[in-house]
């Protein structure tokens, strides 16, 4: 029999149809196995009768072996033992485990508390309405519940709960709970948490979790399961105004087109006025389509289609938002990140971030400054490590809709995607929008891109020749802006260490610095394009990530990618400039291919193997390319 515990969304999804008709709260435990995390979860799970008995009995077999509690069931062993399990073929360190009772079903995202913790916490919250804190009653507020308390506030997590666990070994004293109430309420208030509900229990013995403690008398508040069932569910989002990100335009004919998405937050009624943003047209809703018919009403929480009145242009990943409340709109935001990747965030490289349904490509600009998870003092910082939380500055390809993650959970919060991976390398909230950009906007000049080349009688484009210091990359761009002037064309040659003397001058050779060396360069190769000149690129440009970006500067088929490939070896022993001695003996730091990695292009346009090729011959290769392509007759 599996496990109480879900991970793939089909077993939620028939845990929740069992239990359709009762209130579903999500929550979260924070704290670490040491603070009874493990047997607290265990304890919900065990008094509501759901584990099965084969995990039962041998949790009561593993406790006589294993377990501290003598004779005892040690019930952090049934938690402790199903995360080992899960840890073998590990994602996202989330379980997801659920219970119910007669009024309410539970979903908990049990967290595993090591170095990954904030990551995990984050993955976890995103869509709890509580958070349990456990704190240990002989140890009370710790660095740890501070950090726990940050990030519950930073997620915007609406109800809190203080399980203040071990009541047992301090003789279920009032005066110890009293006193850890009045450290945390100092703390909570002054990092601005709402409302805390403060519980002494015993995770262990039971009290005050299912069952009223008879130790504690002087308690009159709730049992935890009293609380979980009875906590006031508000974020829901009902009480926010429509919000509903298109997922799919849905046009099976063409008299119908509806737009399908679920209600992330309010409500919407047939003959409500609407408005799309980013594009700013309004329309009333005509019908709300479903599958089991059409509604007068829909809810935030329920998916359905709905038709508009007016033929208006709206795509996937447009939102759709009530038209007296739209939400904010920039190609610029400040938000919190949190790094969620074994690889450092490199500011100016883009990413793509994923807003509800709309995915743009985002850079961050500026990193403004850093928290310290436990001692909440910030600090400036160039990069963020994994687990780190930083507050940014992003520039955005296009203007996006959102609201401030304050004010709306689902359409301020964002993740960001590895451009080339895949993976999801961060996660974040929106403070606010930042203006700056409306008040520049592009001019359009009269004499353009085509005229200015037409006068050089030749079609522009960028020559980016790539790969290790002494691959030859400077010796063949010579030879071929050489072999061009030859031919009349008008050219210009940008090389790394030249420009490194000037424009650059401010950089070195660290990962974020060779990000914003490309940046700079991939620009000024857009401008040199826009003014109708061929121009040769010669830096090692060691990503794929910042060469991607530069070819996308640049209009379709204006990009050529040349790989100066020679093998590290063959570059070391030529060493032009005594550089790879330096680096070997530990006199310069960060070298290419020494102690820095070199991204190898997977589809240049031009490879050219310098380790068998005289520099004449590539330089003729280049040329031979620029012909097939018609640059050159
Ligand atoms: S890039 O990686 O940012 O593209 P770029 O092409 O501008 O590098 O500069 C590389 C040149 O700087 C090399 O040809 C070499 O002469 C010099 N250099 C000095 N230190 C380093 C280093 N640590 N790594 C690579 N090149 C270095």
């Amino acid at each position: 029999m599996s496990p109480p515990e879900v991970n793939a969304t089909t077993e939620i999804l028939d845990f929740l149809a069992a239990q359709e008709n009762k209130e579903l709260l999500r929550f979260l435990t924070c704290g670490s196995v040491d603070d009874g995390k493990s047997t607290l979860i265990g304890r919900l799970l065990y008094d509501s009768k759901l584990i099965f008995d084969d995990q039962l009995d041998s949790v009561a077999r593993d406790s006589r072996k294993w377990g501290t509690q003598g004779d005892d069931v040690d019930l952090a062993l049934l938690v402790d033992g199903l995360q080992a399990e899960r840890e073998q073929g590990i994602t996202i360190d989330v379980a997801y485990r659920f219970f119910a009772t007669d009024k309410r079903k539970f979903i908990v995202a049990d967290t595993p508390g090591h170095e990954q913790y904030t990551r995990n916490m984050v993955t976890g919250a995103s869509t709890a309405e509580l958070a349990v804190i456990l704190v240990d009653a002989r140890k009370g507020i710790v660095t740890q519940t501070k950090r726990h308390s940050f990030i519950v506030k930073l997620l915007g997590i609406p109800n809190v709960v203080l399980a203040v666990n071990k009541m047992d070994l301090v003789n279920y004293g009032a005066e110890r709970f009293q006193e850890i109430v009045h450290d945390y309420r100092a703390f909570a208030e002054k990092i601005g948490l709402p409302e805390v509900t403060y519980l002494p229990l015993s995770a262990l013995k039971g009290d005050n979790i299912f069952k009223r403690s008879t130790e504690m008398d002087w308690y009159g508040g709730p049992t935890l399961l009293e609380h979980l069932e009875g906590v006031e569910v508000v974020s829901a989002g009902l009480e926010k105004p429509f919000r509903m990100a298109v997922q799919y335009v849905v046009r099976p004919s063409s008299d119908f087109r509806g737009f399908a998405g679920t209600l992330a937050s309010g409500r919407i009624q047939r003959g409500a006025e609407i408005l799309v943003s980013p594009s700013g047209r309004k329309s009333r809703v005509a019908r709300i389509v479903t599958a089991d018919g059409d509604l007068e009403e829909a809810l935030a929480g329920q998916s359905v289609t709905l038709v508009l009145a007016d033929e208006i242009d709206v795509s996937r990943g447009d939102i759709i938002t009530a038209a007296d409340a739209p939400p904010d709109q920039a190609d610029q935001v400040a938000g919190h990140l949190v790094w969620m990747q074994d690889a450092e965030l490199l500011p100016e490289r883009q990413y793509f971030m994923k807003v509800g349904a709309r995915t743009v490509t985002a850079q961050v600009t500026d990193l403004r400054y850093k928290i310290n998870v436990n001692t909440l003092d910030r600090s400036a910082a160039k990069t963020l490590q994994l687990n780190e939380i930083a507050h940014c500055n992003f520039s955005l390809d296009r203007e996006i809709a959102f609201d401030p993650y304050e004010t709306n959970r689902h359409t301020g919060a964002f993740i960001l995607i590895d451009k080339f991976t895949n993976q999801t390398v961060g996660a974040g909230m929106i403070s606010f929008g930042l203006r700056r950009a409306a008040n520049i906007v592009w001019h359009e000049t009269e004499v353009n891109k085509e005229a200015r080349a037409r006068l050089k009688h030749q079609k522009p484009c960028v020559l980016w020749f790539t790969g290790l210091s002494g691959a030859g990359k400077s010796t063949i761009a010579n030879m071929v802006e050489k072999r061009l002037q030859s031919l009349g064309r008008h050219t210009y040659l940008l090389d790394g260490d030249n420009v490194r003397h000037g424009l650059n001058r401010d950089l070195g050779f660290t990962d974020q610095d060779r990000v914003e060396n490309i940046r700079r360069i991939g620009e000024v190769a857009r401008l040199f394009v826009d003014s109708g000149m061929i121009v040769l690129v010669s830096f090692i440009s060691p990503f794929r990530s910042e060469r991607r970006m530069a070819r996308d500067l640049v209009d379709e088929g204006e990009f050529l990618e040349i790989f100066v490939d020679a093998p590290l070896e063959v570059c070391e022993s030529r060493d032009p400039k005594g550089l790879y001695k330096k680096a070997r003996s530990g006199n310069i730091k960060n070298f290419t291919g020494i102690d820095s990695p070199y991204e190898r292009p997977e589809l240049a346009d031009l490879t050219l193997p310098t380790a068998d090729l005289t520099p004449t011959d590539a330089a003729e290769r280049v040329i031979a390319m620029l012909r097939d392509y018609g640059f050159i007759e």
